[in-house]
Formats: structure tokens, sequence, C-alpha cells
């Protein structure tokens, strides 16, 4: 849990304000693996002198300006733990629904579009909030990159964009579907598409969030967060909001993994805030 431990009080300075979150921010029973000790005893086991250590598990937060934020909590990195009864949480790739939630919240669009869902997760979120919201798939027939697809749809305030992260998961052997792009760049191209055609039904004053990983491939890592900018921008859209990090709490899977040699391991995806570059800013 991205848990942000209270500053000590400078003198002269009022300690941090705390944001207690959302209800669900705050489990009763951590669910947090530990941080594993250090197995070589020679190398250090604690933070240096002069950093404070903080419990296993935890990431202190550095403190939050006070803003008019509808949703308070809201910040660059979303660290909020589970992932909320929304959608299928067995489909493969799903999301959590929480960043989806504290997004509308900020946001409160009117009507939203969800053109990659998946398991849903979008759509249940917008059903709670009792938000309009079109959801879609190439499972179901409908073709993110495609122009004509889009034909009739109208305007969205809010479009959520979960696209797969280039091959990382295989769901069919539709060629339309964008993890069966042969090559990064196809991936990329068509990506590019799918903004175009986001950004072409998304109102002047509307964002569009789209979240994206990162893999390997080859024994390289693609940078998908940054290529996923690069082709947003090329589609006229900016973002929004700074990028922010979300921890990929709910990922069952990392735990179990392990790898035989060294690595960084990823624990987060990238959501980017996006809108129309020649859109109105309606206060933001
Ligand atoms: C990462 S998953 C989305 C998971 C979803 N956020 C959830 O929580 O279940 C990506 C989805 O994009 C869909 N997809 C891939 N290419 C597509 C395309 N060209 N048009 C529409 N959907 C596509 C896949 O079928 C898959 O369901």
């Amino acid at each position: 849990m991205a848990h942000r431990a209270p500053e000590p009080a400078a003198p002269g300075r009022t300690p941090a304000r705390h944001h207690p979150g959302p209800a669900h921010s705050a489990p009763p029973t951590p669910p947090y693996a530990a941080r594993p000790p250090n197995p070589d005893p020679h190398l250090p086991q604690r933070p240096g002198p002069g950093v404070r250590e903080t419990p296993p598990g935890y990431v202190p937060l550095p403190a939050v300006p006070k803003t008019r934020s509808p949703v308070p909590w809201l910040a660059s990195v979303h660290g909020t733990p589970g992932r909320g009864a929304y959608g299928d949480a067995g489909y493969r790739g799903n999301c959590s629904g929480l960043l989806i939630k504290d997004l509308l919240l900020y946001y409160r669009p009117k009507r939203v579009f969800d053109p990659m869902t998946g398991g849903g997760t979008c759509r249940d979120v917008c059903r709670e909030l009792k938000i309009a919201c079109d959801s879609r798939d190439v499972r179901s027939g409908f073709d993110a990159a495609d122009p004509p697809a889009y034909r009739g749809l109208g305007a969205f305030d809010f479009v959520w964009l979960h696209p797969p992260y280039w091959r990382m998961i295989r769901w069919s052997d539709d060629p339309r579907c964008l993890a069966n792009a042969p090559t990064l760049a196809d991936f990329l191209d068509r990506l590019g598409a799918v903004f175009r055609n986001c950004r072409g039904v998304l109102s002047p004053s509307g964002v569009l969030a789209v979240l994206m990983g990162d893999l390997r491939h080859e024994g390289r890592y693609q940078a998908l967060p940054f290529h996923t900018f690069a082709v947003a921008e090329a589609a006229g859209l900016e973002l929004a909001a700074p990028e922010i990090v979300r921890f990929s709490h709910g990922t069952t899977s990392a735990a179990e993994k392990e790898y035989p040699v060294a690595i960084i391991p990823r624990v987060h995806d990238v959501c980017l805030v996006l809108r129309r570059r020649d859109g109105t800013r309606a206060g933001r």
C-alpha cells in the first residue's frame, strides 16, 4: 500500500496533512508482502544512516499539497491495494477498478467510452457511479482501430483505454487484436489509430485515460509507456495531468513468480490522462 507516514514536525512547521483516502484504502489486515531481507549479510539490511526506516511493505509518499480536488487522495502515485468488486477478476490482463473510480470521481463525466473492456471493469465502476458507459471489445466484434466502427457513437467526455501491453497476453488468434501485432511498429501503428479514433469521439473538454505497462521482448525493455505517449501526441492529444504511477496491486501471479537472475521487478503501470490539444480547458 502506498502509505504516507506523517512527517515529523520541524520547528515552525505544521506536520504534513494526511489524507485518509477512500474507505477501501485501509483494509483491516495488510495483505502486503513484507520487504524481503537482504540475503547477503555483507550488504545493508536497513536504510543508511539518517534515513528513517518504514514498516516492511510500506512506501512512504511525500506530502500532498492541499487542493480543491474532490478526490484529495488522487495523486501521481496510485497505491490503493485491491481491485474492487468490478469486472471479471479472472479475466487475463484485467486491471483494478479503483483508479478508474477515482478518475471518474475527479472528472465527473456524463458519458464514458470503454473500447477495450476485457472483463468489464470500467463498465462496472460506471454502473456503481451511475454514469452511462459504452463498453466494447474486439472479442465482441468491435475493432477500436477501425474508423468506421465509431460511426454513430456520439461524443464522450471520458474514455478509459486499457490496451494490451503488446504481446504480453494472447487472448485469441484475431489479427485485429493489438496483442497479435507482429512487430512493435505494427502495434504502435494500430495504437495510434485507436487514439485518433477515440480523439474523434472525445468532446472538446473531455479526457482520455490510457493505462500501459511494459514487457521485455527478446531481452529488451520495449518502453511501451513512452511510445504510448508519443503516438498519443502524434494523434493530437496532450497530457491533462501528471502521469500516474499505478501500483500493480491485485496481480496475483507476481508473488508466485521467481526469476533465476537478478532483475529490478516492475510493480507498476503508467496511466496517462490526455486531452485534445485543440480542446477546451473547462477550468483545468
Ligand atoms: C488489457 S485487456 C483490458 C482488460 C480490462 N481493463 C479489464 O479490467 O478486464 C485489453 C483488451 O483489449 C482488447 N482488444 C485488443 N485489441 C482490440 C481492438 N483492436 N479493438 C477492441 N478491443 C481490443 C482485448 O480483447 C482485451 O480484452
